[in-house]
């Protein structure tokens, strides 16, 4: 299937004219690289709906769930792909609880406790930046030294974009009555776009490095050094 008939497809979901079971369907048979083009044909155009882009990219992160689970089982506990590969499910969560914060602040419902948690989940997400930097220090440099750099420049990119709006989410969540309009802007870009980074850098980048790269013990002593993040599961965060 063409990429064009593909990101009709997804269009087509979206807009619920056929339902997301066919889509899946269709998805699993199509390529991480495939979908991801797909995916930005949708993002680029402009008729659809942001929140129906964000349940869009849910759905498709839980198509290729298969696709990480298998790769934490090939490189095994205490790998540093396995690490990376949890750390992003641990964002994954914060992002749907965010995104669930975000839409009781929409419906002027949010109480003293949930605020708390909207600053605590903020707190963590500039937390990322660790996990962010171990990928752009360690495992970047080394994928561009065996000749992937496109992948990586695009995920380069994408960090610098973000790094701003998580900073400001932070820095805005401590005084939310004064900034609602604001911080469900920014739980609105940060839930897409991390999610959508999260999952190109699983089907695509992180499957290859795991093919490319054979130092990886070296790579873990280097990650062990820049450090994890309060989040990340497992014993690497002592
Ligand atoms: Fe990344
Ligand atoms: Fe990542």
């Amino acid at each position: 299937m063409s990429v064009e008939s593909l990101a009709e497809k997804l269009r087509e979901m979206v807009t619920g004219e056929i339902s997301d079971e066919k889509v899946l369907t269709e998805i699993r048979e199509a390529s991480p690289l495939e979908i991801s083009k797909a995916e930005q044909k949708l993002l680029d155009s402009e008729d659809i709906d942001e929140g129906d882009l964000r349940e869009f990219c849910k759905i498709h992160l839980q198509a290729v769930q298969e696709e990480a689970e298998m790769l934490k089982e090939k490189a095994g506990e205490g790998h540093p792909i396995t690490t990376l590969v949890r750390e992003h499910e641990e964002i994954i969560h914060m992002l749907d609880r965010l995104d669930e914060l975000g839409d009781s602040l929409k419906r002027e419902d949010l109480d003293e406790e949930e605020k708390e948690e909207l600053y605590h989940i903020s707190e963590h997400i500039v937390e990322t930046e660790k996990h962010h930097e171990r990928e752009e220090e360690v495992l970047f440099p080394r994928m561009e030294n065996e000749g992937i750099t496109g992948p990586t420049r695009i995920m380069k990119l994408e960090h610098e974009d973000m790094w701003p709006k998580k900073e400001r989410l932070n820095e805005l969540a401590e005084d939310i009555e004064d900034n609602e309009e604001e911080i469900m802007e920014l739980i609105g870009y940060l839930s897409l776009n991390l999610r959508d980074h999260i999952f190109k850098e699983n089907n695509i980048l992180y499957p290859s490095a795991f093919d490319e790269l054979e130092d990886w013990e070296e790579i873990r002593k280097e990650m062990d050094e820049i450090g994890y993040c309060c989040f990340t599961p497992g014993d690497e965060v002592k």
